[in-house]
């Protein structure tokens, strides 16, 4: 069964537009636990965006499902995240000017930095996944330097229609098949929402999804435990 992982980022966007204190995430991760997310992730950027770095300790304690946290290889976040210790750790890439997390990792490029923070992270017993697009170059260096899992980027699924749309479905597909047959564990995510997740589902060996915006844009209207149950029935049906 597919685990779904509710990224609740933007619970602290909001929070942040006022720089005040509600709403909390630590209050969003636990309703969201109670409604059956199989886990919490959570994007502490370099330029503090959204989740603070008091959110990031504040959540690991209050949850009692694993804490997946997004990171780049930044050297102030990974003695955060050596000192938290998260079950997993999601390297991606980041850049100050953009709106979202705009692509996969480069982890093939960017080698010795990725497989430095992959195990520096992993001496603390944390485990690590590779934020990286649906390429075999890019799945290869994931295996070559010890990373756990992959997580597949869809935001290039989610954001096209017909024909690239179905290739794009395709790529993730065959990358899946691939990242599996060599012992990765696969994951998704990014820009998934409640009508093209289920084409993800059918994907084999997915095991699980992070989904962070469509799910707080339905809790808006739901609230949050609606918005995370009516997500699981699209995952686990
Ligand atoms: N996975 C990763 C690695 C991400 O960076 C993000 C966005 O923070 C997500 C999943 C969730 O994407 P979305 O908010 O579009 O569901």
């Amino acid at each position: 069964m597919i685990k779904l992982g509710v990224n609740i980022d933007h619970v602290a966007t909001l929070r942040q537009a006022r720089m005040g204190v509600e709403p909390e995430p630590v209050m969003a991760a636990k309703i969201a636990e109670k409604a059956g997310a199989d886990g919490i992730t959570i994007h502490l950027r370099e330029d503090r965006r959204h989740i603070q770095d008091k959110d990031v300790y504040e959540i690991k304690k209050a949850i009692s499902i694993p804490l997946n946290l997004e990171m780049a290889c930044s050297d102030d976040i990974i003695s955060i995240a050596r000192d938290v210790l998260p079950v997993t750790c999601t390297i991606v890439p980041e850049k100050r000017q953009e709106i979202t997390t705009e692509g996969g990792l480069d982890a093939a490029g960017q080698y010795d930095l990725v497989s430095n923070t992959v195990m520096r992270l992993q001496e603390k017993g944390i485990k690590v996944s590779l934020f990286i697009e649906p390429d075999k170059v890019q799945i290869d260096a994931a295996k070559k330097m010890g990373a756990e899992y992959i997580e597949i980027h869809t935001g290039l699924y989610a954001n096209t229609e017909g024909e690239a749309h179905i290739k794009e479905l395709n790529r993730i597909k065959e990358a899946a098949v691939y990242a599996h047959s060599i012992g990765l564990i696969v994951n998704a995510g990014h820009g998934l929402n409640y009508t093209n997740t289920q084409s993800i589902v059918e994907i084999p060996y997915m095991h699980e999804f992070n989904i962070g915006h469509s799910i707080i844009s339905r809790a808006v209207f739901t609230g949050l435990e609606t918005a995370v149950k009516d997500m699981i029935k699209i995952i686990k049906k």
